[in-house]
């Protein structure tokens, strides 16, 4: 039996390590360059950030923490470690390996569960960013609509590239994927904000705007900018959002913040939210049937 087995299982062998005849060339699915990076899921010890250095949430955090911690049963308390890494984050300027220590002694955690959610959702930023963290959106509708020019704009306004920091701490660009408004597309969340229906000027615009309001405020750069100048007028924690105690303009379709006007997040092309630009082209004519329009103008 042997004897007769054992040829079929050389030759099937041999055919299968003897180099492939092809008659066309192999093409890789993918053209884009392979950008190895464990910087998602790896932490490694740094100046700015180590568990050495210490973080405790401020007394209105605190306050916060315990409302939060209260929506839960005391034995699901763990379900709570979202909303505090984002108020670690939004205190410390990102979510350092102190900030994940911290949240999971509040909430009598293994570190190692809260640092596998802090490393699975991207929004935790695990590296310090700047004073304006702006996201461009490149996924299928925004690219459609000419994301590529957005970015471009900031790359040529910036001099940098999706994943750097300015020198002034004052910008970090990422590039993400869908932000959930495509219907005005293309845009960028810079910290809460989005900015929508952008083109290359109006890109640069926004990011010309953020500039001098940073200038105006004498506001620093952000957690990015902190170790160089020790946050001299650096935003941190509370104030991090630009809107904060700023009042809003909506007909100028800017907002003051600290005195100096911001554009209002939202479409940047004269659109109020997502209706169609074309104006109103379906439902126009009275239904067919027993139905009526309504008579008092509400609609
Ligand atoms: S594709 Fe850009 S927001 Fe959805």
């Amino acid at each position: 039996m042997a004897s007769k087995l054992n040829p079929f299982r050389i030759a099937h062998i041999s055919r299968a390590i003897a180099p492939a005849k092809r008659s066309t060339p192999i093409r890789a699915f993918s053209t884009t360059q392979w950008r190895r990076s464990d910087n998602l899921n790896v932490h490694r010890d740094s100046a700015d950030n180590n568990p050495s250095i210490p973080f405790k949430f401020n007394a209105q955090n605190e306050q916060l923490i315990k409302e939060i911690v209260a929506r839960y049963p005391s034995q699901y308390k763990k379900a709570a470690v979202m909303p505090l890494l984002d108020l670690g984050q939004r205190q410390h300027g990102f979510t350092s390996i102190s900030v994940m220590n911290e949240v999971a002694r509040i909430l009598e955690m293994p570190p190692m569960r809260v640092y596998e959610v802090a490393t699975f959702y991207t929004m935790y930023n695990r590296t310090p960013v700047g004073r304006y963290h702006v996201q461009c959106c490149t996924t299928t509708p925004c690219m459609l609509r000419d994301s590529d020019a957005v970015m471009k704009a900031i790359s040529d306004h910036l001099d940098i590239q999706p994943g750097q920091t300015t020198k002034d701490g004052l910008f970090t660009f990422s590039e993400v994927e869908c932000l959930g408004a495509c219907v005005n597309a293309p845009m960028v969340q810079i910290n809460d904000d989005y900015y929508e229906d952008l083109t290359y000027d109006t890109t640069i615009s926004l990011l010309k705007a953020l500039q001098h309001a940073a200038e105006a405020t004498g506001a620093g750069g952000g957690a990015a900018g902190m170790a160089g100048e020790a946050g001299k007028g650096a935003i941190t924690g509370e104030d991090r959002n630009v809107k904060s105690g700023s009042e809003i303009n909506e007909q100028g379709r800017s907002y003051t913040a600290q005195g100096v006007k911001v554009p209002t997040p939202g479409p940047l092309s004269g659109r109020n939210t997502c209706e169609n630009s074309k104006g109103l082209t379906n439902l126009t004519g009275e239904p067919w049937g027993n139905e009526k329009l309504r008579t008092d103008g509400a609609l």
